[in-house]
């Protein structure tokens, strides 16, 4: 037995000095201390000994654990040590180096204007909703009346996915999912992403951006509609910018409009941007229909709502002037380092 404890020494301490990283130091510490170690068993079989031998063989075993374990945490944190002086030479920073010429990047414009956006409803009450945007046909249609056949469904050309899913064509697909988590009041805005099986041109794109609003309380009328549009639109565009309605169909208002703004790409002169009209469409509005806020549980009798959606992407072309939207996900630095 002292023989074997001897040996058993001798290979331990031999591996243990070339082991050269933590794996191989820990891989080591299982062999020689684990449950199958040759030491867990000359430790059980301790118990099957005479008195004689258990006296001597026991110390020299639990003083031989005591070296073997002192010798392993020795190499441990020698091989730690060497392991953090090793990552901190590799991965060195210098804080004091001049970063002035490197480049760094910056948002992309539609961005910078979604949290604009954010901002100017934020301060003035509004929450920012967010929602999914692979959605149910239920929220993306059906709760805002358009039910399953309606022609209206065919005023977007929607990618449908398996299992009753779309990617949403609209944020309209939030209102309802906003009006039953928070109930009336409730002043909110919703910016993400919309997808439609469109061909891009120089106003349109398969996946764009859109800011949605809905304003529910007692007494909401038209005339709060134009307010709140007229506001946040000069507070983005400046005081010179002016909106129009027309008359517009949404099955999920009535009345509906369509919003316009004074092209400012080309102050009114005619341009791509704003299909050489002098204004642009940014989207719609319109009060909301008695039965969009009965999907979502509100008494149309008591409350009435008003909505919009509007493409951010297009007000990011008014803004910095883009005449062709393709240019947003180009990925082409060229136009991205303008901004
Ligand atoms: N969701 C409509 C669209 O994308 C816009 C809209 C929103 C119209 C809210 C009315 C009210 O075309």
């Amino acid at each position: 037995m002292k023989d074997k404890l001897e040996q058993l020494k001798k290979a331990a301490i031999d591996e243990i000095s070339k082991a050269s990283n933590s794996k191989v130091i820990e891989e080591i510490e299982i062999k020689y201390f684990g449950k199958k170690s040759e030491l867990s068993d000359i430790l059980k079989s301790i118990s099957t000994l005479s008195d004689d031998e258990k006296r001597e063989i026991g110390p020299l075993v639990n003083s031989l654990k005591l070296e073997l374990n002192s010798i392993i945490e020795n190499k441990k944190n020698e091989i730690l040590n060497n392991e953090i002086d090793l990552k901190l030479k590799e991965e060195y920073i210098d804080p004091t180096i001049d970063l002035k010429n490197e480049k760094v990047g910056h948002m992309h414009p539609t961005s910078q204007l979604r949290y604009k956006l954010e901002d100017i409803f934020r301060s003035m009450g509004f929450m920012v909703y967010d929602g999914p945007e692979i959605e149910t046909d239920f929220f993306n249609f059906e709760a805002l009346n358009i039910p399953k056949n309606h022609p209206a469904r065919d005023m977007q050309d929607t990618f449908y996915t398996k299992d009753d899913t779309v990617l949403r064509t609209q944020t309209s697909s939030c209102q309802v999912r906003a009006l039953r988590e928070f109930g009336a009041p409730i002043k909110a805005v919703i910016p993400g992403r919309v997808f439609r099986n469109e061909a891009s041109d120089a106003t349109h794109e398969h996946n764009f951006n859109q800011i949605e609003c809905i304003v529910v309380d007692e007494n909401i009328s038209i005339a709060n509609l134009i307010s709140t549009i007229d506001m946040f639109i000069k507070k983005i565009f400046g005081e010179g910018v002016k909106i129009r309605l027309r008359p517009g169909y949404f099955p999920f208002v009535e009345p509906g409009f369509e919003l316009d703004i004074s092209c400012l790409v080309c102050g009114g002169k005619k341009c791509p941007a704003c299909k050489h009209t002098g204004w642009l469409e940014l989207g719609g509005t319109g009060m909301v229909h008695p039965n969009v806020l009965k999907a979502a549980d509100i008494d149309s009798s008591v409350y009435s709502a008003f909505a919009f959606g509007f493409g951010i992407d297009r007000m990011m072309m008014q803004k910095y002037k883009v005449e062709d939207l393709r240019w947003s996900m180009s990925g082409d630095l060229r136009f991205i380092n303008q901004f």
